[in-house]
């Protein structure tokens, strides 16, 4: 039987508490498929050694899931007689990736468990836990025992995911109302030191901003011109492929590539200039944090006990 021991006690008393809420624990899947997130992570690395950049698409991959309706694999599902699906939203459509590599690992994992035990919501969650840990980000722990919807809502995904041009104070309602605070938008945010964005989310930042470093915005103009190349990719901070903290110190000097990085920093003005500062100095304080802020994510209302379903393929409901 996959399920929780109680074997908790050496985690943090946050993750305790977080735990019991939301009734995930680490060793879900320890009895049924001590295989599974072994054979995870090698799908994961080897996908990450392929394309760095894939490790950046599959964090984002659970951030949108998470953000629409909690942790519930939603944002796998193909649109189906019913309702249409999540792909599709504005802030995924022509963005999110990583599909396939959800799928590779699916298809492993029910190898190596012989059999469907693994929720494609916890794929998410581990995927994303390896993916920051092979560009060199900070191990950190995962709960498990999500399982998976059998809906999703094209809707929810539009209004619940924060676009690039919003402002802090609706950044930050935005978080709140998935139950997360003003730190964790800023560790979280952090998650931008990987990956890249296109041109259509940052050309306003570029043309019609002050609050961007004047040699950074003329250089990117270059890839990104007033009309077409909406496409055109940029990377969100200086090292792309590396889990550091070069977003932070970006921010302190205009390069944040988003309008939303940016509202994180306003040259001593804003509400979480001190925090983006700390940060920018701190690497062991912003990974520490970041494994904690990524648990309480991970924690956005999951489908639990015999709610939902564990499904087969990630892109249907069975
Ligand atoms: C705070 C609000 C956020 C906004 C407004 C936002 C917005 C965006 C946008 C517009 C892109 C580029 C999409 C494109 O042009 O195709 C992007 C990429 C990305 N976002 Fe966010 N994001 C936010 C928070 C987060 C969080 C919390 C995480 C994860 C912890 C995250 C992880 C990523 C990653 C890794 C990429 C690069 C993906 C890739 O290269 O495939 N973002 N985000
Ligand atoms: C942020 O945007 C909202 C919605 O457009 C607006 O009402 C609010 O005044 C803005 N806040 C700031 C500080 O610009
Ligand atoms: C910049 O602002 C102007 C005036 O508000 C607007 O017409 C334009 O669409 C904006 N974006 C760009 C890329 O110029």
């Amino acid at each position: 039987m996959a399920g929780c021991s109680f074997s908790m006690l050496v985690l943090l008393i946050a993750a305790l508490a977080l735990a019991s809420r939301a009734q995930l624990c680490p060793d879900f899947y320890d009895h049924v498929c001590p295989e599974a997130l072994p054979a995870i992570k090698a799908v994961v690395e080897r996908a990450v050694a392929r394309e760095p950049r894939m490790g950046a698409s599959l964090l984002r991959l659970h951030f949108h899931d998470c953000f629409v309706n909690g942790c519930d694999g939603s944002i796998l599902l193909d649109d189906a007689p019913g309702f249409t699906g999540e792909k599709t939203a504005k802030p995924n459509l022509n963005s999110v990736r990583g599909f396939d590599v959800v799928d590779e690992i699916k298809n492993a994992v029910n190898e190596a468990c012989h059999g469907n035990v693994v929720s494609c919501a916890d794929i998410l969650a581990i995927a994303a836990r390896d993916s920051v840990a092979a560009l060199g980000g900070p191990p950190y722990m995962v709960l498990l025992g999500r399982r998976d919807s059998r809906t999703a809502s094209l809707n929810d995904a539009n209004n619940d995911i924060p676009p690039p041009v919003f402002n802090f104070s609706q950044l930050l309602s935005n978080f709140r109302s998935h139950g997360l605070d003003l730190k964790d938008l800023v560790v979280l945010s952090g998650g931008h030191t990987i990956g890249l964005a296109r041109c259509t989310s940052f050309r306003d930042r570029l043309y019609n901003e002050t609050n961007i470093d004047r040699g950074f915005a003329s250089i990117l103009r270059n890839y990104c011109p007033t009309s077409g190349g909406d496409d055109n990719l940029a990377s969100l901070d200086a090292t792309p492929a590396r889990f550091d903290t070069a977003y932070f110190n970006g921010l302190l000097h205009g390069r944040g590539l988003l309008h939303s990085d940016q509202q994180l920093f306003k040259r001593g003005q804003g509400v979480s200039d001190g925090l983006v500062s700390f940060y920018s100095a701190n690497p062991y304080a912003f990974w520490a944090d970041f494994a904690v802020s990524m648990l309480k994510m991970g924690n956005i209302s999951p489908l639990t006990g015999n709610r939902g379903e564990i499904r087969m393929n990630c892109r249907k409901a069975n």
